[in-house]
Parts: C-alpha cells; sequence; structure tokens
C-alpha cells in the first residue's frame, strides 16, 4: 500500500508540475502574429498568381547589387560574380487591415507558402545559390520583398586582346521562365541612374574594378509570346598594375636586349651565343606568361607583339648563322681570318679587297726581310710574288660570290633591325593607346 500511495504522490506532483507549465508558457496560438499569419495563409492558394482581376499583370520590381567579381575565366568565357538580387512584387491576397492586429505592419512568411515569380538569369552556366533563404517579407498593404544572395556564373563574350588594359561589359538578362507580359512583367526597383552608379556595396580590392551597372528594359518577342526582359550590364576593368610589373616591363627590357644585339657586328661569333641567351630568355618569360589569359577567339596584344619579337630573333640568328657557315668556309680553305670581334666586319673585309695592301704588310715582316737580305734570290722573289697574286686574283672572283651574300646577309641584317624597331615602336603605341582607352573608360 505504501507504494501505492507513493505512485499516487508522484502522479499527482507530475500533474501539478505540468499544470504550472502549461500556465507559464504562453500558448504560440494566442500570439497576434499567430492570429495573422493563419488567417492570411489560410484561405491562400500558391497556385494562383495573386490578383483579383486576371487581365491585370504582376509587375515584378528588381533590383541588383554587384557585390563582388570572384573569377573572370576568358578560356571558358565565364564570369563568377556574386550578386545580391532583390524582387518585389504586390500580392493582392495577403493584405491586412494592421490597426485589427496590434499594429503589426510587416511579417515575415515562408517562401514556399506562397506564390513567386519564376525569374531566372539567362546567362547562368552554373548557379551556386548561397543557403536558400526560407522567409519574405510580406507588409500590410501586400507588398512582398524577397533577398537572395547568389553567385553567378554566367556566360559572357571576353574580350582579351587589350589585356592588361581590358575593360569587360558582361550582361545579366532577368526574365520570367514561363510568363509572358500579359502575366508578369518587369520594372527597376529603383531608379536606373542610382543602379548604374552604385558601387557602395562591391568589394573594392580585387583585380577588377567596377566601373558601372548600366540597365535597360526589353520586349523579346518571340514564338511563344512577348517576354518582359531586363538587362544588367556589368562593366569591369582590370587593375593592370601587377600585370604591368610582372609582364609588360619585363618584356620591353628583354625586346630592349634583343635590340641590342643587334649591334654587335653580324660576323661576331659572340652574337650567336648572346642570341641564343636572349632566347632562352624568351623561352622562359613565355612560361612565366602562363597567368596571362588565354581564349579561343582573341589573343592578347602582348602576346602578339612577343611571338613577333621572337620571330624577329630567330630570322637574326639563323642569319648570322650562315654568315658563320660562309665564313667558316672561308677559313677552311687556309686563309687567315682576324679575331672576328675585335676588328669587325670593315677590318675583315680589308685584306680581301686590297690583296696587295696585305703583301706590302707581308713584305715587312721580319721574316721576308731576311729574304731581301739575300739579294742573289731578288728574282726568285718577285717570281714568287706574281704567282701569290695571281692566285689571289683568282681567289678573288670565288669570294666575290661570297662577298655578294655577305653583303646581302648584311643588309638583310640591317632590314630586321629597322622591321624590328617598327614593331617595337608600334607597340609603345599601341600600349599608350590601349592605356588611354583603359583609363578613359
Ligand atoms: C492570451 O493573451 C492575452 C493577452 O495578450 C491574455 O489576456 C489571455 O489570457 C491569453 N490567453 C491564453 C489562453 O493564454
Ligand atoms: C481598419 O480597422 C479599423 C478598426 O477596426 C477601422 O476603423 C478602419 O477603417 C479599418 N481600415 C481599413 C482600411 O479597412
Ligand atoms: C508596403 O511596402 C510598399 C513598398 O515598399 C510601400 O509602398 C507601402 O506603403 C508599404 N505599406 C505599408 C502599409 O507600409
Ligand atoms: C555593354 O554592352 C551592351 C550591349 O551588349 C551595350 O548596350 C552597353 O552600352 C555596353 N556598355 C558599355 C559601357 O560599353
Ligand atoms: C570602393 O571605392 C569607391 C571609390 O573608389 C568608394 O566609394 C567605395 O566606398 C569603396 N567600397 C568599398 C567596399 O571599399
Amino acid at each position: 500500500t505504501l507504494a501505492g500511495a507513493m505512485t499516487l504522490l508522484w502522479f499527482f506532483l507530475l500533474l501539478a508540475a505540468s499544470g504550472i507549465l502549461a500556465m507559464n508558457t504562453p500558448h504560440p496560438r494566442n500570439s497576434t502574429l499567430y492570429h495573422l499569419s493563419k488567417q492570411l495563409l489560410q484561405k491562400y492558394h500558391k497556385e494562383v498568381r495573386p490578383v483579383h482581376d486576371w487581365t491585370e499583370a504582376t509587375t515584378v520590381y528588381l533590383d541588383v547589387f554587384v557585390h563582388a567579381v570572384l573569377d573572370v575565366d576568358a578560356q571558358n568565357q565565364k564570369l563568377k560574380t556574386s550578386v545580391w538580387y532583390r524582387e518585389v512584387w504586390d500580392d493582392e491576397f495577403l493584405s491586412w487591415n494592421s490597426s485589427m492586429f496590434d499594429d503589426i505592419r510587416e511579417i515575415s512568411l515562408p517562401l514556399s507558402a506562397i506564390w513567386a515569380p519564376d525569374i531566372i538569369i539567362n546567362e547562368f552556366v552554373d548557379i551556386e545559390r548561397l543557403p536558400d533563404l526560407p522567409y519574405v517579407y510580406v507588409n500590410s498593404s501586400g507588398t512582398i520583398k524577397n533577398s537572395k544572395s547568389i553567385q553567378v556564373v554566367s556566360a559572357c563574350s571576353l574580350e582579351t586582346y587589350a589585356f592588361p588594359f581590358d575593360v569587360q561589359n558582361c550582361s545579366l538578362t532577368f526574365n520570367s521562365i514561363l510568363h509572358t507580359v500579359e502575366d508578369v512583367d518587369l520594372d527597376f526597383l529603383r531608379s536606373r541612374e542610382d543602379i548604374k552608379h552604385d558601387k557602395k556595396a562591391f568589394l573594392n580590392d580585387s583585380e577588377w574594378e567596377l566601373l558601372s551597372v548600366s540597365s535597360t528594359y526589353n520586349l523579346l518577342r518571340n514564338s511563344a509570346g512577348d517576354f518582359a526582359q531586363i538587362q544588367f550590364h556589368v562593366v569591369i576593368r582590370r587593375r593592370p598594375l601587377v600585370y604591368v610589373v610582372s609582364l609588360l616591363i619585363p618584356s620591353v627590357f628583354l625586346m630592349l636586349v634583343d635590340l641590342g644585339s643587334f649591334y654587335l657586328p653580324p660576323t661576331c661569333r659572340a652574337r650567336i651565343v648572346f642570341k641564343t641567351s636572349v632566347l632562352v630568355g624568351y623561352t622562359v618569360f613565355r612560361v612565366n606568361m602562363s597567368d596571362m589569359p588565354r581564349s579561343a577567339t582573341s589573343t592578347p596584344l602582348i602576346g602578339v607583339f612577343f611571338t613577333v619579337c621572337m620571330a624577329f630573333l630567330v630570322l637574326s640568328l639563323s642569319k648570322s648563322i650562315l654568315l658563320l657557315k660562309f665564313l667558316h668556309d672561308e677559313q677552311c680553305r687556309g686563309q687567315e681570318w682576324p679575331p672576328l670581334c675585335l676588328r669587325g666586319d670593315t677590318d675583315a673585309d680589308g685584306p680581301r679587297r686590297d690583296p696587295t695592301a696585305q703583301l706590302a704588310g707581308v713584305t715587312e715582316s721580319p721574316v721576308c726581310r731576311e729574304h731581301q737580305d739575300q739579294s742573289g734570290t731578288l728574282k726568285e722573289v718577285l717570281f714568287q710574288l706574281q704567282s701569290i697574286s695571281n692566285y689571289f686574283q683568282t681567289q678573288d672572283q670565288v669570294d666575290q660570290q661570297e662577298i655578294g651574300w655577305r653583303v646581302l646577309l648584311e643588309r638583310f641584317d640591317q632590314l630586321l633591325f629597322q622591321g624590328y624597331l617598327v614593331v617595337l615602336g608600334f607597340y609603345t603605341i599601341t600600349l599608350c593607346s590601349l592605356w588611354v582607352l583603359w583609363s578613359g573608360s
């Protein structure tokens, strides 16, 4: 019986406790918010477009804040932006008299419980929506505000030819995927001027700078009907400083060094070594240039210039090799060839043009003077000289051809040099004008 009494006691205790608990926690059903929400949603059908008169279109007001440019992928023609997007529309079935509900002017309702427009961005190739916000705000006159933050990966035609002074213009086109303009119309929430120059939300410290977000409204007519469409043109500009320092200036230096290689006499063998080193430098630099944007349709102009300069370098290098081959052939025929670099080509040409001058030099050499001393052999010497002179004359004819080649190659070298100068001048002018265009945009 004691056990029975104990259970009874416990039972009463529990009952009392639950009674106290029930008294202290206000029932959610007693709150005005609950009453209001219940009243609003009880007879609501989210399948129905919320208008009393079906001929009237529901106007959706749009607003967009570009928050950050996350990635510009020229190779795949994709732009990834972080956008804060807001849509506002009127729901005629969701309004109440606020004085009847404790002066509540605005409540939040689950988005899944109400009708919402089916507006998408046309350029979507991929969407990484941040966690869906499950609620929308509704005010007492039935205006619904829905905001979301989305990461838009959109298709965009990216031009890279002016890199690193490039300005990109990418559009975000909003329209209803199904509803024609008779059912769902679009409009701007803020004035277009405000949208255009609003950069407050933009994160400034990235590679890209937001210039403007201009917008247009148009009607898209196709076989399925007329669709309202709002386009936001996001215009961004690259900050070129990092590329100027790491790419442009070194490339200009390399081109100047390359230009300097033309200053070495073309017959100089060190020139080949020098040019080869510059060529290696170019190659290493090209590998380094991998962070340059690449796209299938357009190549950055500085890449083109670089390739042209490399072509000049290769041409003049192969020309030097040809020249050296001729010189080597002559050397093989046993001719003395002065140390090439020290005397330069004019010296190198000297003995060939005027063999008698060299002979004069020979007669003054001490060995020859010994011969001269032995006066009996003077006739023999004269004979020798004549035969040497004959030899040189025949040799001269053979050489004439090779000198012709060398003159041609030297002309070619000069032509290359001038071409190179022209390209460099063009490069400078183009870069400057690109820069002027960039800073003017
Ligand atoms: C509901 O709340 C009102 C005050 O807001 C209060 O007077 C009333 O007793 C509550 N009713 C219940 C069942 O809690
Ligand atoms: C709202 O309710 C108050 C009192 O219940 C009433 O006086 C007022 O006319 C109502 N307003 C509207 C717009 O119905
Ligand atoms: C509801 O919001 C709309 C748009 O912001 C505004 O025009 C309207 O006056 C608001 N209604 C009330 C009752 O605050
Ligand atoms: C961006 O492109 C659109 C058309 O695609 C054009 O209407 C708009 O003027 C362009 N904006 C700028 C700043 O160039
Ligand atoms: C970005 O820079 C502009 C002016 O250059 C400034 O008005 C804006 O407040 C800056 N925004 C941020 C997020 O720093």
